[in-house]
């Protein structure tokens, strides 16, 4: 990642003074690195990114469950997690401080190619840099692992850990699916929720935290439909912007834009289903809110992979603040986790094939809710000599109309609420604000992102018309307010364009 400092700051600091996120949290006791509180505009964002994917997800056929968030430790034995989700962590000689070694030599020399090194290429690699503590300067110890858990424990003696993933708890309920979906696969489900990772002192707000909101989606499959996917041909043709492994080797990264169609014949992909689940994560991302130019899909190298993937590609996204960003993971689990929970829990997670018992492969979209969510803010902001404002697509937007009673006059404010109830009882989430001057009413929606502002004034009282203002040109219209909030669906659906008015 590069690092852009100043940038940050400007986001950090606007999103702090508006109540998008505060932290690390408790703010009142010094704070926690990686924990991080979202304030009210914040929360309100994350709805409407949840509501995109929850969309998305239901109309790609999947459906929605909810497991505990805290499991004993034989399910993390079973899953690999034990022994497989860790970290390589390097220590100070002399004060002591721990630090994650990767994103250390990331943030010291951003151009060092450093993602699949063993923990000994990477103790080669800080020598060969001369990494050394950001401290205190004194040399930093061998690269070693460390678990990502948090532990914790049921009762007096159980000991458990808080969940890293919401997929193994998950295919902990395989057996219930099949009953579920009446025997047949493919099955499909997601879940959103809470996870937990004990990170290194992460140093990268919200981009690294150690409770976050995760999102995973989970295809239970056969091979035969893995190869020849029903809803293959209908995005056969979609172009997407793929960094496969092998480009990835040479100086420069070079992304190919090519068919889904083309990439299976180039063997980027292997499967139709797993190409497919690629393409549905990437139609997620763009639900949210971003588009092509700021995305591009990048493959896993061999070495880079966690412990149960075959293969894995990322959505990333690009930031002023830190470059490229990893917000998603599509991974090719194969047979992996059903076989190592059958195996530990002696239940038959299995289905009949000819007879025979065959163990599904699992295909899996996983992110946290709360990258994207920055990524979204960062890529948002715009500033002039005039005003900053944040440049959501309205569909997002965490406010989508605000009222304004151009006076606190007792005729334009019982006009102005009786508009504000209108478009609130429409389902548009609109905020209603009598304080200050009209100007600095308008900037303070600009600095939230709000796309439209209503201004009820005389000419309202004498001709039904109301003003709708525009947030990225400012342009103002009159519509008559019988038809305002037809007018505020069609163009927060993006049904209709503002300069179409
Ligand atoms: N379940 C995959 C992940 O947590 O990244």
């Amino acid at each position: 990642m590069s690092d852009d400092k100043d940038h940050q700051e400007v986001i950090y600091g606007l999103c702090k003074k508006r109540g998008f996120f505060w932290g690390p949290s408790p703010e009142i006791y010094g704070g926690a690195a990686g924990l991080y509180d979202l304030g009210p505009l914040g929360k309100l964002l994350k709805n409407r990114l949840e509501s995109q994917i929850r969309g998305s997800f239901v109309k790609a056929n999947f459906w929605e469950v909810e497991c505990p968030t805290v499991s004993p430790e034989i399910v993390w034995k079973a899953s690999g997690h034990l022994d497989g989700f860790i970290d390589p962590v390097t220590v100070c000689t002399k004060c002591d401080q721990s630090y994650r070694a990767d994103t250390l030599i990331e943030e010291q020399v951003p151009d060092a190619k450093i993602k699949g090194l063993s923990l000994d290429e990477m103790t080669e690699k800080m020598e060969e840099l001369g990494i050394v503590c950001p401290s205190c300067k004194a040399e930093l110890g061998p690269v070693t692992q460390y678990n990502l858990m948090l532990k914790t424990q049921l009762g007096l003696d159980q000991t458990a850990y808080m969940r890293p993933e919401t997929a193994t708890t998950t295919y902990l309920l395989f057996k219930r699916f099949l009953t579920f979906f009446r025997r047949k696969l493919p099955a499909q489900v997601f879940q959103i929720g809470k996870a937990y990772r004990n990170e290194i002192s992460p140093r990268q707000g919200m981009l690294r935290l150690r409770e976050f909101t995760q999102v995973e989606g989970q295809i239970f499959i056969l091979e035969a439909d893995e190869i020849d996917w029903e809803f293959f041909p209908a995005i056969a043709d979609d172009t997407l912007p793929l960094l496969p492994y092998q480009n990835q080797e040479g100086e420069s990264d070079e992304v190919v834009e090519v068919s889904m169609k083309e990439a299976l014949e180039k063997g980027y992909f292997q499967k139709q289903a797993y190409g497919w689940c690629v393409h549905l994560a990437y139609q997620i991302f763009r639900s949210m809110g971003f588009t092509d130019d700021m995305m591009r899909l990048r493959q896993h190298l061999p070495n880079e992979r966690a412990h149960y993937a075959k293969d894995a590609w990322d959505v990333e996204v690009y930031t002023e603040s830190f470059g490229w960003v990893e917000c998603c993971g599509v991974h090719d689990r194969g047979n992996y986790d059903l076989t190592r929970h059958k195996e530990f829990s002696k239940e038959k997670l299995y289905v009949k094939v000819d007879k025979k018992p065959v163990v599904p492969d699992v295909l899996e979209i996983a992110f946290g809710v709360e990258r994207p969510l920055y990524c979204l803010i960062d890529n948002a902001y715009e500033e002039d000599d005039e005003r900053s404002w944040l440049r959501f697509p309205p569909s997002v937007a965490p406010i989508q109309v605000a009222v304004f009673p151009l006076m606190g006059k007792d005729e334009l404010e019982s006009k102005a609420k009786e508009i504000y109830e209108d478009i609130l009882e429409s389902g548009l989430i609109t905020y209603y604000d009598r304080s200050g001057s009209i100007g600095r009413r308008y900037r303070r929606q600009d600095e939230i992102g709000t796309p439209y502002c209503i201004t009820i004034d005389y000419d309202t009282l004498e001709d039904t018309t109301v003003t709708i203002r525009d947030r990225d040109s400012m342009d103002q219209v009159r519509v008559k307010y019988t038809e305002l909030v037809d007018t505020l669906r069609l163009l927060v659906r993006g049904e209709k364009r503002f300069s179409d008015l």
